[in-house]
């Protein structure tokens, strides 16, 4: 697999890798795609809101390593507004690309980043836990991404409904029979959306 100079010298020289004592805010995540796991640590500045410190543990790929390093790096000295801006996509071009099927790995570390920056916010009275809706599903959808060209479903127009009814969650996916990916997309969806426990049914319809 080809991966870029930065990909590289991240992966062999992490920065911010290690875990934190007493941190202000905590995430683990892990990735349906593959199983791996990531852990964010944060130290913030009550007053200013900075981010004064970020360290990650990482039980994932070299991708993983990589882009959990370099996101910490640009979270570190941010505000939690400025970090909140922060997407796997931009963790992907500082690193200069990755390939496809190494797409979701970012994915993973910039939502355990966001995870993290909301556990904050959450623990101090900055925001209400969310409600879980229609917007909660789509926002979880666009954590897929599709392996064969890196990119998510809902950019790639893959989903053609969503609906969320009493717990019943029901999604149109516009991908044909013959698709190889077509279980694994269904599967992941699957497993973003059972962790809800709003969430008491999931179907997932394809094209005849
Ligand atoms: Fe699992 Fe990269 S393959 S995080």
């Amino acid at each position: 697999m080809q991966y870029s100079e930065k990909v590289l010298q991240h992966f062999m020289n992490p920065q911010n890798v290690g875990k934190m004592e007493h941190p202000d805010s905590t995430a683990t995540e892990g990735s349906p795609a593959c199983g791996d796991q990531v852990t964010i640590y944060l130290k913030v500045d009550e007053a200013s809101k900075v981010i004064e410190d970020v360290k990650f543990l990482s039980y994932g790929c070299a991708s993983n390593i990589a882009t959990a390093s370099i996101v910490t790096e640009m979270a570190k000295g941010k505000t939690l507004d400025e970090a909140k801006k922060i997407t796997w996509r931009d963790a992907m071009e500082a690193l200069d690309g990755l390939p496809p099927v190494k797409a979701h790995c970012s994915v993973l570390a910039a939502d355990t980043l966001q995870t993290a920056i909301s556990n904050y916010e959450i623990a101090h009275g900055l925001k209400e836990v969310p409600n879980f809706s229609k917007e909660t599903i789509i926002e979880e959808l666009k954590k897929i991404i599709y392996p064969q060209v890196g990119e998510d479903i809902i950019t790639l127009k893959m989903v053609k409904y969503v609906g969320f009814d009493n717990g019943e969650v029901l999604i149109d996916l516009n991908i044909m029979s013959f698709d190889q990916y077509r279980e694994n997309v269904a599967e992941e969806i699957r497993e973003h959306l059972e962790k809800y426990p709003e969430v008491k049914n999931i179907q997932i319809n394809f094209p005849s």
